[in-house]
């Protein structure tokens, strides 16, 4: 796979401001899959440290997102989360998008960015719903495919049918390559 370099590229926290240009990689890279930017700036708002945009040349070329959360529970797409729950046992990844010609190796930098914070909180798992292809190239950092119940399954409808929830042990050793 092509790898980006790397010093023209920098995660950095996601401000109110980048809203507009994060609703417009959203809307390009996710037209089937639409929110609303209020439900992404709620995330910003009650968990900054999670939601993050990646900045190539001044310009914001990704965005990730990511809260505290439980698992096995799947936020509704386009849906608020209204508060984060005082029993959070994971984070959980809503999304990580980033333009085409400056992905490989960002979506590693942010999911370490997101492990680091997980461990620092005393959370000791990440979880995710996986759209589209992306299966493997969660399992390539060390997600599992959650086998779904029927009420996991309700859950997962609103993300389309290829849509997986995956989780990752912090407490196992990862075999995630580096
Ligand atoms: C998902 C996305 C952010 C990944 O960005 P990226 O910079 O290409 O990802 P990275 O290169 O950091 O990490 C991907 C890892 O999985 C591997 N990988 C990439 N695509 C893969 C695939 N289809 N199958 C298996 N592995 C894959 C890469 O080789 C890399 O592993 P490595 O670091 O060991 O080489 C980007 O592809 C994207 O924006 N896609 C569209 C939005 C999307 O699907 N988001 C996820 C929603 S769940």
């Amino acid at each position: 796979m092509r790898r980006t370099d790397m010093s023209k590229l920098h995660w950095r926290p996601a401000h109110a401001s980048d809203l507009p240009a994060i609703g417009a990689i959203a809307a390009r890279i996710h037209p089937g899959l639409p929110e609303r930017l209020e439900v992404f700036a709620e995330k910003m708002r009650l968990y900054p440290d999670g939601c993050r945009v990646l900045i190539a040349d001044d310009e914001i070329a990704g965005y990730g997102l990511s809260h505290p959360w439980r698992r096995h529970r799947i936020p509704p797409l386009d849906g608020f989360l209204e508060r984060l729950p005082d029993d959070a046992d994971c984070l959980y990844v809503h999304d990580v998008a980033v333009l085409p010609d400056h992905r490989g190796g960002v979506a590693r930098a942010y999911v370490e960015t997101i492990e680091n914070l997980a461990r620092a909180s005393g959370i000791a798992a990440l979880a995710l719903v996986s759209v589209y292809a992306t299966r493997p190239l969660w399992e390539r950092f060390g997600f599992r495919p959650v086998t779904a119940d029927a009420e996991l399954r309700a859950k997962l409808e609103s993300y389309g049918a290829s849509a997986t929830y995956m989780l990752r042990d912090l407490t196992e050793p990862s075999s995630a390559g580096t």
